[in-house]
């Protein structure tokens, strides 16, 4: 079945997902999020990390609004399946820059439980760099058992799950522009 983009209604195999967050307030937000990091990083230079996949769209988009020069690098770590969070971590792949003594900003989708992000933030803090922050563009504070809370957050929501805007449900629903909520 073709997926139509302004569907209110999301169905990836056996689940139906509703329309949550909107396009116009996603871009919004992203807006807001890029001159804070640039206000916050005057005159320093901030090295990306994002985290594939579901990072990919909100750090192109994040990459438009940000104006000041910058690098940016992807890495992939897996530790979630399905619909739960296994609460493994595999090995962070794709770190080819060296961070020593760079501003690294980790850019992530969704901070669910905390424990990627955890994993991540213990091995990039071993490379050395100047400072380390993380920012995503959503965060379930119901469901962090973390000790690194993000400091750049887009959208704080409830303990449910959600796909869309480069977020899957069995590696689907990618590839929308609005975030969908499971159904009931
Ligand atoms: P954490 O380690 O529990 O914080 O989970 C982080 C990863 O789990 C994210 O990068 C996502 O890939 C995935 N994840 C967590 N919650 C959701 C959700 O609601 N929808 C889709 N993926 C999710």
């Amino acid at each position: 079945m073709p997926l139509k983009l302004e569907n209110k209604v999301l169905q990836l195999n056996d689940k139906t997902f509703e329309i949550f967050i909107r396009k116009e307030k996603i871009q919004a937000e992203i807006a807001s999020l890029a001159a804070r990091l640039e206000q916050d990083y005057a005159g320093k230079e901030i090295v990306f990390i994002a985290v594939l996949n579901g990072a990919f769209m909100f750090a192109a988009d994040l990459m438009k609004s940000f104006r000041a020069p910058c690098e940016i690098t992807f890495v992939k770590v897996s530790s979630y399946q399905g619909m739960h969070s296994s609460g493994r971590v595999d090995e962070v792949i794709g770190l080819t820059t060296s961070v020593k003594d760079k501003h690294v900003v980790i850019l992530e989708d969704i901070v669910d439980t905390g424990i990627t992000m955890e994993k991540l933030f213990t091995l990039l803090s071993v490379e050395k760099p100047a400072s380390l922050e993380i920012a995503t563009l959503l965060f379930k504070p119901e469901a962090f058992k973390g000790t690194h809370t993000p400091t750049y957050i887009g959208f704080s929501i409830p303990d449910k799950f959600v796909v869309g805007y480069g977020l899957d449900y069995d590696e689907l629903g990618r590839n929308t522009e609005h975030i969908y909520q499971l159904k009931g």
